[in-house]
Protein backbone atom coordinates (compact mmCIF):
# COMPACT_ATOMS: atom_id res chain seq x y z
CA UNK A 1 0.00 0.00 0.00
CA UNK A 2 1.03 3.59 -0.78
CA UNK A 3 1.26 6.17 2.51
CA UNK A 4 1.61 9.97 1.74
CA UNK A 5 1.88 12.26 4.50
CA UNK A 6 1.34 15.66 3.77
CA UNK A 7 3.40 18.08 6.42
CA UNK A 8 5.31 21.61 7.49
CA UNK A 9 7.32 19.34 9.87
CA UNK A 10 8.85 16.58 7.21
CA UNK A 11 11.95 15.58 9.08
CA UNK A 12 9.77 15.26 12.30
CA UNK A 13 8.16 12.39 10.55
CA UNK A 14 10.98 11.00 8.70
CA UNK A 15 12.73 10.24 11.86
CA UNK A 16 10.47 8.07 12.97
CA UNK A 17 9.77 6.04 9.84
CA UNK A 18 13.93 4.98 9.92
CA UNK A 19 13.55 2.78 12.81
CA UNK A 20 11.93 -1.25 13.82
CA UNK A 21 9.18 -2.58 11.90
CA UNK A 22 8.37 0.50 9.45
CA UNK A 23 11.23 0.70 8.14
CA UNK A 24 11.64 -2.59 7.25
CA UNK A 25 8.65 -2.94 5.86
CA UNK A 26 9.70 -0.24 3.33
CA UNK A 27 12.47 -2.16 2.71
CA UNK A 28 10.71 -4.96 1.57
CA UNK A 29 7.90 -2.76 -0.18
CA UNK A 30 5.24 -3.71 1.62
CA UNK A 31 4.53 0.15 2.07
CA UNK A 32 5.75 2.85 0.17
CA UNK A 33 5.61 5.62 2.75
CA UNK A 34 6.37 8.96 0.97
CA UNK A 35 6.62 12.68 3.27
CA UNK A 36 5.67 15.90 1.60
CA UNK A 37 6.43 19.08 3.07
CA UNK A 38 3.94 21.28 2.06
CA UNK A 39 6.36 23.98 2.19
CA UNK A 40 7.35 22.86 -1.14
CA UNK A 41 4.22 23.47 -2.92
CA UNK A 42 3.93 27.55 -2.09
CA UNK A 43 4.65 29.87 -4.39
CA UNK A 44 6.11 32.94 -3.10
CA UNK A 45 9.98 33.95 -2.47
CA UNK A 46 9.30 33.04 1.32
CA UNK A 47 7.60 30.02 1.15
CA UNK A 48 4.08 30.84 2.92
CA UNK A 49 2.03 28.05 3.84
CA UNK A 50 -0.44 29.50 6.61
CA UNK A 51 -2.13 33.30 6.44
CA UNK A 52 -3.94 35.06 9.35
CA UNK A 53 -7.27 34.16 9.70
CA UNK A 54 -10.11 35.88 7.99
CA UNK A 55 -12.55 37.73 10.70
CA UNK A 56 -9.21 38.80 12.73
CA UNK A 57 -8.48 36.13 15.77
CA UNK A 58 -4.79 34.84 17.22
CA UNK A 59 -3.09 32.30 15.21
CA UNK A 60 -1.76 31.27 11.25
CA UNK A 61 -3.93 29.52 9.25
CA UNK A 62 -2.74 26.96 7.05
CA UNK A 63 -3.49 27.93 3.24
CA UNK A 64 -6.18 26.24 1.29
CA UNK A 65 -3.54 26.31 -2.37
CA UNK A 66 -0.22 24.73 -1.23
CA UNK A 67 -2.14 21.79 0.29
CA UNK A 68 -4.25 21.44 -2.61
CA UNK A 69 -1.22 20.99 -5.07
CA UNK A 70 0.86 19.08 -2.64
CA UNK A 71 -2.44 17.01 -3.22
CA UNK A 72 -2.54 17.25 -6.74
CA UNK A 73 0.85 15.92 -7.39
CA UNK A 74 -0.01 12.86 -5.73
CA UNK A 75 -3.00 11.57 -7.34
CA UNK A 76 -2.71 13.02 -10.64
CA UNK A 77 -1.79 9.87 -12.39
CA UNK A 78 -4.40 7.98 -10.53
CA UNK A 79 -7.50 6.39 -11.45
CA UNK A 80 -8.95 5.73 -8.54
CA UNK A 81 -8.71 8.53 -6.10
CA UNK A 82 -7.11 7.84 -2.57
CA UNK A 83 -8.50 8.02 0.67
CA UNK A 84 -7.60 11.64 2.15
CA UNK A 85 -7.53 11.99 5.99
CA UNK A 86 -6.80 15.40 7.88
CA UNK A 87 -6.02 14.57 11.43
CA UNK A 88 -7.90 16.80 13.64
CA UNK A 89 -8.82 16.37 16.87
CA UNK A 90 -12.60 16.78 15.80
CA UNK A 91 -12.73 13.85 14.11
CA UNK A 92 -14.01 9.98 14.19
CA UNK A 93 -11.93 8.11 17.13
CA UNK A 94 -9.43 6.01 15.23
CA UNK A 95 -9.13 2.51 16.42
CA UNK A 96 -8.24 -0.71 15.41
CA UNK A 97 -11.49 -1.70 13.03
CA UNK A 98 -10.55 1.34 11.04
CA UNK A 99 -7.26 0.57 10.96
CA UNK A 100 -8.14 -2.59 9.33
CA UNK A 101 -10.07 -1.26 6.73
CA UNK A 102 -7.88 1.17 5.82
CA UNK A 103 -4.75 -1.27 5.84
CA UNK A 104 -6.44 -3.10 3.06
CA UNK A 105 -6.67 0.13 0.24
CA UNK A 106 -3.91 0.84 -1.98
CA UNK A 107 -3.33 4.15 -1.07
CA UNK A 108 -4.10 6.69 1.61
CA UNK A 109 -2.47 10.32 1.80
CA UNK A 110 -2.35 12.10 5.81
CA UNK A 111 -2.96 15.41 5.97
CA UNK A 112 -0.95 16.85 9.46
CA UNK A 113 -3.10 19.62 10.89
CA UNK A 114 -1.85 22.69 11.42
CA UNK A 115 -1.53 23.68 15.52
CA UNK A 116 -3.28 27.21 15.09
CA UNK A 117 -5.75 25.49 12.52
CA UNK A 118 -6.23 24.60 9.21
CA UNK A 119 -8.33 26.37 6.40
CA UNK A 120 -11.92 24.84 6.63
CA UNK A 121 -12.01 24.32 2.77
CA UNK A 122 -9.30 21.16 3.48
CA UNK A 123 -11.76 19.55 4.97
CA UNK A 124 -14.98 20.37 3.07
CA UNK A 125 -13.20 19.41 -0.37
CA UNK A 126 -9.87 17.56 -0.03
CA UNK A 127 -10.64 15.15 2.62
CA UNK A 128 -12.47 12.13 3.18
CA UNK A 129 -12.37 11.55 6.07
CA UNK A 130 -11.34 13.26 9.57
CA UNK A 131 -9.13 11.39 12.25
CA UNK A 132 -8.69 11.69 15.71
CA UNK A 133 -6.32 9.32 17.45
CA UNK A 134 -8.21 10.58 20.98
CA UNK A 135 -9.82 13.65 23.18
CA UNK A 136 -6.80 15.60 23.93
CA UNK A 137 -5.21 18.17 21.74
CA UNK A 138 -2.05 18.00 20.10
CA UNK A 139 0.27 20.71 18.29
CA UNK A 140 0.25 19.50 15.34
CA UNK A 141 -1.02 16.19 13.18
CA UNK A 142 2.77 14.82 12.90
CA UNK A 143 1.85 12.09 15.57
CA UNK A 144 -1.88 11.25 14.83
CA UNK A 145 -0.16 10.64 11.19
CA UNK A 146 2.70 8.04 12.44
CA UNK A 147 -0.22 6.66 14.83
CA UNK A 148 -2.15 6.28 11.79
CA UNK A 149 0.94 5.38 9.46
CA UNK A 150 2.30 2.60 12.01
CA UNK A 151 -0.99 0.82 13.15
CA UNK A 152 -1.62 0.41 9.00
CA UNK A 153 2.01 -0.63 8.75
CA UNK A 154 1.75 -3.24 10.71
CA UNK A 155 -1.12 -4.69 9.40
CA UNK A 156 0.12 -5.72 6.26
CA UNK A 157 0.84 -9.28 5.32
CA UNK A 158 4.47 -9.64 5.98
CA UNK A 159 5.28 -6.53 8.33
CA UNK A 160 5.32 -8.46 11.03
CA UNK A 161 7.41 -11.87 12.04
CA UNK A 162 5.55 -15.18 12.14
CA UNK A 163 5.32 -14.95 15.92
CA UNK A 164 4.23 -11.39 15.71
CA UNK A 165 1.18 -12.06 13.39
CA UNK A 166 -1.69 -9.10 13.88
CA UNK A 167 -4.25 -11.39 14.44
CA UNK A 168 -2.83 -11.84 18.08
CA UNK A 169 -2.78 -8.35 18.82
CA UNK A 170 -4.81 -6.99 21.34
CA UNK A 171 -8.21 -5.61 19.64
CA UNK A 172 -7.99 -8.07 17.10
CA UNK A 173 -10.46 -10.48 18.64
CA UNK A 174 -11.21 -7.27 20.44
CA UNK A 175 -9.80 -8.82 23.88
CA UNK A 176 -6.71 -7.71 25.54
CA UNK A 177 -3.46 -9.26 25.16
CA UNK A 178 -2.74 -12.17 28.37
CA UNK A 179 0.44 -10.93 30.94
CA UNK A 180 4.06 -11.42 29.12
CA UNK A 181 6.62 -12.84 31.07
CA UNK A 182 10.72 -13.50 30.25
CA UNK A 183 14.08 -14.35 31.71
CA UNK A 184 14.70 -14.61 35.14
CA UNK A 185 11.51 -16.52 36.29
CA UNK A 186 12.48 -15.11 40.04
CA UNK A 187 13.10 -11.34 40.28
CA UNK A 188 13.07 -9.29 43.84
CA UNK A 189 10.99 -12.03 44.88
CA UNK A 190 8.41 -11.21 41.79
CA UNK A 191 7.76 -14.48 40.55
CA UNK A 192 6.85 -15.68 37.18
CA UNK A 193 3.04 -17.24 36.91
CA UNK A 194 4.20 -21.10 37.78
CA UNK A 195 2.12 -22.75 35.21
CA UNK A 196 4.09 -21.01 32.38
CA UNK A 197 7.57 -22.93 33.58
CA UNK A 198 6.01 -26.20 32.82
CA UNK A 199 6.19 -26.50 29.33
CA UNK A 200 2.36 -28.09 29.30
CA UNK A 201 1.30 -26.78 26.01
CA UNK A 202 -2.69 -26.99 26.33
CA UNK A 203 -2.99 -25.62 29.53
CA UNK A 204 -0.74 -22.52 29.30
CA UNK A 205 -2.84 -21.91 26.28
CA UNK A 206 -5.78 -22.21 28.45
CA UNK A 207 -4.19 -20.02 31.22
CA UNK A 208 -3.36 -17.11 28.34
CA UNK A 209 -6.88 -17.34 27.47
CA UNK A 210 -7.99 -17.60 30.82
CA UNK A 211 -6.03 -14.26 31.63
CA UNK A 212 -7.24 -12.65 28.10
CA UNK A 213 -10.80 -12.53 29.26
CA UNK A 214 -10.16 -11.75 33.13
CA UNK A 215 -8.07 -9.00 32.16
CA UNK A 216 -10.60 -7.16 29.11
CA UNK A 217 -13.61 -8.13 31.95
CA UNK A 218 -11.34 -6.08 34.41
CA UNK A 219 -10.66 -3.06 32.00
CA UNK A 220 -12.33 -2.72 29.47
CA UNK A 221 -15.72 -4.19 30.12
CA UNK A 222 -17.13 -2.44 27.72
CA UNK A 223 -15.46 -4.16 25.23
CA UNK A 224 -15.94 -7.65 27.02
CA UNK A 225 -19.53 -6.77 26.47
CA UNK A 226 -19.75 -6.55 22.96
CA UNK A 227 -17.25 -10.31 22.50
CA UNK A 228 -18.74 -12.51 21.66
CA UNK A 229 -17.57 -15.84 23.60
CA UNK A 230 -17.18 -19.12 22.38
CA UNK A 231 -18.00 -22.02 24.06
CA UNK A 232 -14.54 -22.76 25.20
CA UNK A 233 -14.38 -19.69 26.44
CA UNK A 234 -17.51 -19.96 28.69
CA UNK A 235 -16.35 -23.23 29.84
CA UNK A 236 -12.55 -21.51 30.66
CA UNK A 237 -14.60 -19.24 32.54
CA UNK A 238 -16.93 -20.96 34.01
CA UNK A 239 -14.03 -23.62 35.44
CA UNK A 240 -12.37 -20.97 36.92
CA UNK A 241 -14.76 -19.54 39.36
CA UNK A 242 -15.33 -23.27 40.08
CA UNK A 243 -11.91 -23.93 41.16
CA UNK A 244 -10.64 -20.31 42.31
CA UNK A 245 -11.42 -17.57 44.16
CA UNK A 246 -15.56 -16.59 44.08
CA UNK A 247 -14.11 -13.00 43.74
CA UNK A 248 -12.90 -11.70 40.10
CA UNK A 249 -9.47 -11.21 39.67
CA UNK A 250 -9.05 -7.10 41.30
CA UNK A 251 -5.93 -6.11 39.15
CA UNK A 252 -6.12 -2.62 40.07
CA UNK A 253 -6.02 -3.47 43.61
CA UNK A 254 -3.30 -6.06 42.93
CA UNK A 255 -1.32 -3.40 41.55
CA UNK A 256 -1.91 -0.86 44.65
CA UNK A 257 -0.79 -4.19 46.99
CA UNK A 258 2.18 -4.44 44.97
CA UNK A 259 3.05 -1.12 45.09
CA UNK A 260 2.66 -0.73 48.41
CA UNK A 261 4.86 -4.26 49.53
CA UNK A 262 7.72 -3.07 47.40
CA UNK A 263 7.73 0.64 48.66
N1 LIG B 1 -4.35 17.35 16.04
C1 LIG B 1 -4.26 17.85 17.28
N2 LIG B 1 -4.73 16.99 18.18
C2 LIG B 1 -5.13 15.89 17.50
C3 LIG B 1 -5.71 14.65 17.86
N3 LIG B 1 -5.99 14.36 19.12
N4 LIG B 1 -6.00 13.78 16.89
C4 LIG B 1 -5.74 14.08 15.61
N5 LIG B 1 -5.21 15.23 15.19
C5 LIG B 1 -4.89 16.13 16.13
Amino acid sequence: MKIDILTLFPEMVEEYLRHSIIRRAQERNLVSIRVVNIRDFTTDRHRTADDAPYGGGGGMVLKIEPVTRALHSLISEESVPPRVALTDPRGQLFNQSIARMWAKEPHIVLICGHYEGVDERVRTHLATDVVSIGDYVLTGGELPALVVTDALTRLQPGALGDNEAPEKDSFAENLLEHPQYTRPALFNNWSVPEILLGGHHARIQRWKRLQSLEITRSFRPDIFKRFLLTEEDRRILEEQSEEASPEPRNFQAEKEHNTECNS
